[in-house]
């Protein structure tokens, strides 16, 4: 299979994977063959890339970092818990409605069990197959990511479900905040701006109080926002003032959002995003902190295009975890762009000359909004 943006989908493609509605059903099972009206409206939901069928690339079939049950459940449990807290917010006073650690510490198990079991599992683009409040999913890949990054860090189990708690409810202070503002397609005005940055705040408010919870969680949604060097908010804390786990969340969560379609503009690629945050190198994130991240992601997904300086173009069909950038390429057109009857491989940590100068035929330089 292969993964396209929606974008590059056109009438008569398979999906290759299912797509999950936002109650969690199956709205597209695999085999189902895309129509115009179909790839506008997965456009309009917020889905970004599709697996498609593709007879040169059946065999590939790219790893997921969470089973499908975990998944699941996970996105169950978010939408639950998300979705009580915005609709009765005055009863969460004092903490009181709905207990959240035991159903999120559950689900922590699982993630922890589910990456635990992958020597070398990779981030890749979660950001596929579902249609969802963005608050949810992008709450739960922040949550995966981080807690990958814990295990490979060296974390213990249980400091990194502590680590995975705080990603997850990092932006619960969301929750609390108009939903006109939340999901507002315009740039926000001044006050709408200020409202949305109390959300560390309220993150900490709600999270405090929480029976079962570690203090330290309350402290990753309050300090996500901050920055080593001290331009970040709400209270423009730096360096070793700012908790490890919210230097890890903020990271992530940065990544997560420039790589996500949102409202106001297109998603970034994987590469993309990881050179900006690479230009905060020692000023915003710390180094050793982004080096392990860098190391961890997969810039070129199993299943993308790319295109060689070759002039060849093919997909990625396996990645090498020493050199994450220089994946494995299964060559399906020539320098003249003409379709290969035989497809044939080349490994990039092996051929070092040959570089990689283009994914999915698009502009790849997309205009930075920093995400809240
Ligand atoms: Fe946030």
């Amino acid at each position: 299979m292969r993964l396209l943006s929606i974008t590059q989908c056109k009438p008569g493609m398979r999906l290759a994977k299912k797509i999950f509605s936002e109650d969690g059903i199956v709205l597209l099972g695999d085999r189902m063959e895309l129509t115009n009206r179909l790839i506008t409206r997965l456009a309009e939901c917020g889905v970004q890339y599709v697996y498609v069928e593709d007879s040169r690339t059946e065999d590939i079939i790219p790893p997921s970092l969470i089973r499908e049950e975990t998944f699941r459940m996970a996105i169950k449990e978010i939408r639950t818990n998300f979705r009580e807290m915005m609709d009765r917010p005055h009863k969460r006073k004092g903490a009181a409605y709905p207990y959240i650690a035991q159903p999120f510490k559950a689900m922590m198990n699982l993630i922890i069990d589910d990456l635990s079991n992958q020597e070398e599992a990779m981030i890749m683009l979660m950001n596929m197959g579902t249609v969802d409040h963005y608050l949810f999913q992008h709450s739960l890949n922040v949550c995966v990511y981080s807690t990958l990054l814990g295990l490979s860090n060296g974390y213990s189990r249980e400091e990194v479900t502590t680590l995975g708690l705080g990603a997850l409810l990092h932006d619960i202070g969301k929750t609390q905040i108009n939903v006109n503002v939340l999901k507002k397609p315009d740039k926000l005005t001044n006050d709408e701006f200020e409202l949305m940055k109390r959300h560390p705040q309220i993150g900490f408010e709600l999270l405090k109080d929480e029976p079962n919870l570690p203090l330290i969680v309350a402290h990753c949604a309050f300090q996500h926002h901050e920055r080593l060097d001290g331009s970040g908010y709400p209270r423009g804390i730096k360096g070793n003032e700012i908790h490890d786990y919210a230097k890890w969340i903020g990271l992530v969560d940065s990544y997560d959002a420039m790589t996500t379609n949102r409202v106001y503009r297109a998603p970034m690629l994987p590469h993309d995003a990881m050179e900006r945050l690479y230009a905060g190198s020692g000023t915003l994130y710390e180094q050793r902190m982004l080096q392990l991240f860098r190391d961890k992601v997969a810039i070129y997904p199993i299943g993308m295009t790319v295109s060689l300086k070759t002039g060849e173009r093919g997909v990625v069909v396996d990645l090498n975890n020493a050199y994450p950038h220089r994946p494995v390429v299964r060559i399906l057109s020539n320098e003249a762009g003409e379709d290969l009857k035989v497809p044939y491989e080349i490994d990039l940590s092996k051929q070092l000359t040959v570089m990689i100068v283009g994914v999915n035929d698009q502009e790849t330089d997309v205009p930075l909004v920093s995400g809240i």
